[in-house]
């Protein structure tokens, strides 16, 4: 490690996490046991590691829990992954209000079935006012999709004449993405040993330090979320700029 590095390394807390939570189905798989029980330990994972999160003092914590490319998944895997999805918005909704995390959705609404998206909907404004962590979660969700989007409601915008192009800057554009009022991911973290992005936060990510685990996304708990904060504040961030 350079003197330049162990100087600056010691950054607070991330204010905004961002997970991508991968290994379900491998530690299923070293087990015997179906996918489903990966997925379902899978999300008592997302239980400890919010409760962990909101404790570390991470204002921000974003979980990838559905790609708009998991469609392409078998029905039966679609249906045991919205059937959680299910299951956690019912039952830890009372759980996350009380402690006051504020749950919010960023992916295509359109695409999830009729009462999933009403128990997300019942999420939302049941926790709006709830300042202590925000909870997103990407659900249906495609980074590409998202700056699409973005653009083509700007170019409505241009035509109709409420801008003007040169008008569009990194702010504007930032401001019509599903994430507007959230802070830019400080840290993703991936397990499971993928090295990939995989279509999340593309344009959110864009100064957002990295830490891939090999451990399996329902082995990661309160301790190994510990690990990467601590990793995450040896580093040298720098924006682009030189150091001092
Ligand atoms: C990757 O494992 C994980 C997913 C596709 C979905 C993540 C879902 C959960 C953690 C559970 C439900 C979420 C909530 C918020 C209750 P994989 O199936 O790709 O694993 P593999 O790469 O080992 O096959």
């Amino acid at each position: 490690m350079t003197e330049a590095a162990i100087e600056i390394g010691s950054l607070p807390v991330p204010r905004h996490v961002a997970v991508i939570m991968d290994g379900n189905g491998r530690w299923a798989k070293a087990r015997f046991l179906p996918r489903a029980i990966g997925h379902q330990r899978g999300s008592e994972a997302v239980r400890e590691v919010t409760r962990a999160a909101a404790d570390f003092g991470v204002e921000y914590l974003t979980l990838y829990a559905f790609s708009s490319e998991n469609w392409k998944r078998p029905a039966d895997e679609v249906g045991d992954l919205m059937g959680l999805l299910r299951i956690y918005l019912r039952r830890e909704i009372g759980e996350l209000d009380a402690n006051g995390v504020c749950v919010r959705m960023i992916g295509n609404r359109g695409r999830l079935p009729r009462d999933v998206l009403a128990l997300v909907d019942e999420a939302e404004a049941r926790t709006r006012n709830n300042r202590r962590m925000t909870l997103t979660l990407a659900i249906s969700y495609g980074g590409q999709d998202e700056i699409v989007m973005a653009a083509r409601a700007l170019a409505e915008d241009a035509v109709a004449g409420r801008i003007r192009p040169e008008q569009i800057d990194a702010a504007l554009f930032a401001s019509r993405l599903e994430t507007a009022g959230i802070p830019d991911p400080d840290l993703v973290i991936r397990t499971s040993g993928e090295k990939r992005l995989s279509n999340f936060l593309l344009w959110q990510a864009a100064y957002a330090e990295f830490i891939f685990v090999d451990t399996l996304w329902p082995d990661f708990g309160r301790q190994e979320l510990a690990a990467a904060l601590d990793e995450y504040r040896a580093r040298d961030r720098r924006f682009g700029a030189r150091p001092e």
